[in-house]
């Protein structure tokens, strides 16, 4: 396979392989991807689209990419147009992934809500971009490591991805054993169990799966929720966007936090645009919101 060619004179970018990728139909595609997810696809990014994207032609018995980008661009294309959104998002996740994280969470944001949520109080947390639900199992295994007794009290986390796929792998909860690995071992071995009949496979207990409301959401779509978060979970997510995209979202979630809340974001990003001086920085990618005369100009 060879990469060559600008890609917006519409000859070929990529050629040599099974199919042939032109400047347009990468120009397609990318325009595509980032009016459905906010995903920016710079140029050299053909090689990932390609590879795959191929797979997608190959189970679709299509000859090139031309005829690929006519079908998703059809409104008989819609649910292939879903596919490709699947095929081009990056789910990398893993349990405990920034573990400071967990321990800002466990040490600095729940025990106060801990405590009012024994008497009867509300606890609300949102992981934006859940992946395969990874990341609010470890939110809930956090709360549990506090409160055994969580799910009956008003506690939620709400678990949202753009990808159906991995909405439906979270809500299973079914994970293999050697995924769990970054568990904290007692956390481990009383929230998992082997699963019938799936050897090597492990699934989360119903106790952390009553804590999680997994729904699709697009981030640079609306936002149904009301009521405010004491923590927002935005990691390694908004690398995918462009800054306006970015500014964007940080400054939609700011006013979603609640006063003593917290948002983290991943490790090689940081919160930028009017959402910057609205928050304060308390650990390594984690923030709180300014409050009152605190508030930056
Ligand atoms: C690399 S994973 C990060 C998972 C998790 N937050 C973590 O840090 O381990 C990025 C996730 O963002 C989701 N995603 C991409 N664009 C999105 C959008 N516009 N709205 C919501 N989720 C999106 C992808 O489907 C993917 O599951």
């Amino acid at each position: 396979m060879s990469t060559a060619i600008s890609p917006a004179n519409g000859r070929s970018l990529i050629d040599g392989g099974e199919y042939r990728l032109t400047g347009e139909d990468f120009r397609q595609i990318s325009a595509m991807i980032y009016a459905d997810a906010g995903i920016a696809m710079p140029d050299h990014k053909a090689t990932l689209v390609y590879s795959r994207l191929a797979k997608r032609l190959r189970a679709l018995g299509l000859r090139n990419f031309s005829q690929y980008c006519e079908l998703v661009s059809s409104a008989e294309g819609s649910d292939e147009r879903q596919e490709m959104l699947a095929a081009l998002t990056t789910n990398v996740t893993r349990f405990y992934r920034e573990p400071h994280h967990f321990e800002h969470l466990r040490t600095q944001i729940l025990p106060p809500l801990i405590a009012s949520a024994r008497k009867g109080g509300r606890v609300r947390l949102w992981s934006s971009a859940c992946s395969s639900g990874q990341e609010p199992y470890s939110i809930a295994l956090t709360v549990l490591s506090l409160l055994p007794d969580a799910a009956q009290r008003d506690i939620r986390i709400l678990a949202t991805d753009i990808d159906p796929n991995m909405i439906a792998t979270g809500k299973a909860g079914l994970y293999d054993k050697n995924a769990i690995e970054p568990v904290p071992p007692d956390l481990r071995q009383r929230w998992f169990s082997p699963a019938d009949g799936d050897r090597g496979m492990v699934r989360i207990a119903e106790q952390a799966r009553a804590l999680v409301e997994f729904r699709r959401l697009n981030l640079i779509g609306d936002w149904p929720m009301q009521g405010r978060f004491h923590a927002i979970f935005c990691r390694n997510v908004a690398i995918y966007f462009d800054d306006p995209t970015q500014g964007a979202i940080w400054s939609r979630m700011v006013p979603l936090l609640d006063p003593a809340g917290a948002l983290y974001i991943g490790h090689s990003e940081r919160v930028s645009g009017p959402a910057e001086r609205l928050l304060r920085s308390d650990g390594i990618t984690t923030y709180r919101p300014l409050v009152g005369k605190e508030t930056r100009r």
